[in-house]
């Protein structure tokens, strides 16, 4: 097992980890925003109420949310490491740092990004996932849990919806730079596909958010 302490202790194999646990949870965003859309459709509820209760009670979704936990964790336990690594590699910072001269505002600012999406992710787990799993929630008409109750409740406070809108935007920051660096750690790097990846990776950091922060303030106003 001497390759998997070899990778999970060398800088390339973390950031080979980072950007495969990242590629997974850019693919996560995309489904779980598409099942969060049915949180509009005037119907009181019951859709996404029976979504919610198929995704926590489907034995091949529940296996994969379990890899999705692990990956969130990874990707964060990996993230941490590298940073420490830098650090001890380079105790004395870089005398002149002409930070905007050659990087991006995203590239510099990783780790604080990452610590926001963490601190949502506590939020957001805690008042909804917790809930669902383990909260004492009421049912719906066609007797199931009532998530979506819990989620306009929420929603219908405006400092809830505007926690969730500035977590978006740095969700935003963070992907803008997370999607293509996670291509360019794989070895895709090439004349041709590479500015493609780029620009696909921007319009994903700021279409997916924005789509996100869209549903609470939605219904915000519906409230
Ligand atoms: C408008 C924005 C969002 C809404 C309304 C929303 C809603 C929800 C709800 C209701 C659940 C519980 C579902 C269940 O347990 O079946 C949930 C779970 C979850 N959410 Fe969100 N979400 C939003 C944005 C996000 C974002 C931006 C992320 C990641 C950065 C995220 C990550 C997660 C994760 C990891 C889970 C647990 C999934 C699982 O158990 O498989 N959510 N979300």
């Amino acid at each position: 097992m001497s390759w998997l302490s070899d990778t999970l202790t060398s800088t390339i194999g973390r950031k080979l980890v980072m950007s495969l646990t990242g590629l997974f949870l850019i693919i996560f965003l995309v489904v779980h925003l598409a099942g969060n859309f049915q949180l509009l459709a005037d119907d009181g509820g019951l859709a996404f109420n029976a979504y919610a209760k198929f995704m926590t009670s489907n034995p091949i979704i529940k296996t994969t949310s379990y890899g999705l936990y692990a990956f969130i964790l990874i990707h964060i336990i990996m993230s941490i490491a590298l940073v420490r690594k830098n650090k001890a590699a380079r105790p004395v910072g870089y005398s002149e740092v002409k930070g905007s001269a050659n990087s991006s505002f995203s590239s510099r600012n990783m780790g604080i990004l990452g610590f926001i999406i963490f601190v949502f992710l506590v939020i957001h787990l805690r008042n909804f996932w917790y809930e669902m799993h383990w909260g004492a929630i009421q049912m719906d008409d066609a007797g199931n849990k009532d998530l979506y109750k819990v989620v306009s409740a929420a929603f219908s406070e405006w400092w809830y919806v505007a926690i969730y809108v500035l977590c978006m935007v740095g969700l935003a920051f963070h992907l803008s730079h997370g999607f293509s660096s996670a291509f360019q750690t794989l070895g895709v790097n090439h004349s041709k596909y590479t500015p493609f990846i780029k620009k696909l990776g921007i319009a994903y950091a700021i279409l997916i958010p924005f789509a996100f922060a869209l549903i609470p303030i939605i219904m915000f106003l519906n409230s």
